[in-house]
Formats: C-alpha cells, sequence, structure tokens
C-alpha cells in the first residue's frame, strides 16, 4: 500500500552558511493494507519527516515513495488533495478547533468535501460511537480532557473513511491510562480495517502493543521487526 525506496530527506539550514539535516538517509520498506506498523526512535529520528513524506507535505530530495502504486514524490498541487483523501492524521497536540464544538470540528472534514447534511451527521454520529464519546458532542475542547481531545482528533481522521491513520505522537501529551485508552482504540480501528502507521517514543507502549516495530536511528532503519520490540 505505501512503500519508500531508498528515500533521504535532508533539509537544508534555514541560515545560508549552515551544515544541511539528513534527516532520513537511504530508508526503504513497505506496509501492506491492514497492517499495524509502530515507527520508533529517539525525537530527531526521522519519525516526523517520514510522516510528513507520506502525506506530500514534504518531498524527498532522493528516492520513491508510493502509495497504492502510484509515485506520489512527484505529486503536483492538485493532486494533493486526493491522496489526503486517503489518509487521516493525528498530532501530539489534536490541533482541534477551539471554537468549533466536537461534532463540529469532526464535521468540518465532511463540509470541506462537500458532503450533505444528513449524511454528515450520520458519519460524525458513527465515528462518535467508535471512539465512544457520543455524549461530548456539543462540548467545546476546552471543556474536554486530554484523553477526550485525541479521541475527537482520532474520530476526525476516521470521519473520512481513510484507508491508513497516521499517528505522530499520539500518547505524547497524555498520563498512562490515557495513553492506554488511545492504543486501544487506534488497535480497535486496525481491527475494523484501516492500516495504521504510529509514530512514538515511549518504549512500554510498543512493547505492550506486540505488533511490526521499524525502529529509526539518525535517519536510518536500523531494525524492522514483526512483534517488535523496543530497544535503543
Ligand atoms: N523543516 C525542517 N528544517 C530543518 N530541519 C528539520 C526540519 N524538520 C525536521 N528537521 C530536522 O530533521 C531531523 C528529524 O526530525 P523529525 O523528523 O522531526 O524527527 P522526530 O519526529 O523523530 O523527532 C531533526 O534533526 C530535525 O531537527
Ligand atoms: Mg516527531
Amino acid at each position: 500500500m505505501i512503500a519508500l525506496h531508498q528515500v533521504s530527506k535532508i533539509y537544508s539550514s534555514r541560515q545560508k552558511s549552515g551544515p544541511p539535516t539528513i534527516a532520513l538517509d537511504n530508508v526503504s520498506f513497505s506496509v501492506d493494507r491492514k497492517e499495524f506498523v509502530s515507527l520508533v526512535g529517539r525525537s530527531g529520528a526521522g519519525k516526523t519527516t517520514l510522516l510528513k513524506l507520506i502525506i506530500a507535505e514534504e518531498r524527498p530530495t532522493k528516492g520513491k515513495i508510493f502509495f497504492d502504486s502510484k509515485d506520489i514524490s512527484k505529486l503536483k498541487r492538485f493532486q494533493i488533495p486526493y491522496l489526503r483523501r486517503k489518509v487521516g492524521v493525528v498530532f501530539q497536540d489534536y490541533k482541534l478547533f477551539p471554537k468549533k464544538t466536537t461534532y463540529e470540528n469532526i464535521a468540518y472534514v465532511l463540509e470541506i468535501m462537500g458532503k450533505k447534511d444528513e449524511e454528515i451527521s450520520w458519519e460524525v454520529s458513527q465515528v462518535l460511537e467508535i471512539v465512544g464519546l457520543k455524549n461530548r458532542a456539543y462540548n467545546f475542547p476546552s471543556e474536554l480532557s486530554g484523553g477526550e481531545k485525541q479521541r475527537v482528533a482520532i474520530a476526525r481522521a476516521l470521519v473520512h473513511r481513510p484507508d491508513v491513520i497516521l499517528a505522530d505522537e499520539p500518547t505524547g501529551n497524555l498520563d498512562p491510562y490515557n495513553t492506554f485508552e488511545i492504543i486501544r482504540l487506534l488497535n480497535k480501528i486496525y481491527e475494523m480495517g484501516t492500516t495504521v502507521i504510529l509514530a512514538t517514543h515511549d518504549r512500554e507502549l510498543i512493547n505492550i502493543l506486540k505488533k511490526r516495530v521499524i525502529t529509526l536511528e539518525e535517519g536510518k532503519v536500523i531494525r524492522d521487526e514483526q512483534r517488535g520490540r523496543f530497544i535503543l
């Protein structure tokens, strides 16, 4: 479904004379449909860069990236929205609209896709059911706990029925209890048939998951194991 072939990403320095940063160095792997893959590594290892390449927010400096057999490394700007429709993204800091309710935060995705009100209302209620937040539909983000906010963000990432969910340190701001709940939820989404790619530096979490782990170190894949453990 997603395949990287010898992908490197080099950021040039923001100051003219500064050295470039090699964020990813000759990375190759593929992810099949209905896989759950964790991408682990220390801060700065290149996890976020990798996710940005998959949604074409950044372009590789070298190498090719395939999404459903289509090379996305050279997509034209107008082609990017079609790619994004296949993907849902979840961030560490939720990125909810503070002045929109839970319902509105989720409905928004379908509104910009031009869906009808009845369909929106049905789809939003479906995802609220999945994430267990039906009773929070009309609350604003400021009225929700961190765990609840992340569940809203996951519902929003899910509402257009993407083929893959990319989660970038989704539990980074959560306590252990809520971390566990979010991981359970991602696992449930995976079991419902969606591919999940989870970037994290949380060891315990990975050791609980017992699923495929790709380990990055200084931009290189140093390990790729089914039922992997977090070793650094
Ligand atoms: N826009 C950017 N410009 C320059 N350097 C960047 C940029 N984004 C990330 N980097 C650098 O690339 C490396 C990898 O960063 P990142 O992908 O964010 O790692 P991670 O998500 O694993 O913490 C780091 O050294 C980081 O400082
Ligand atoms: Mg990151």
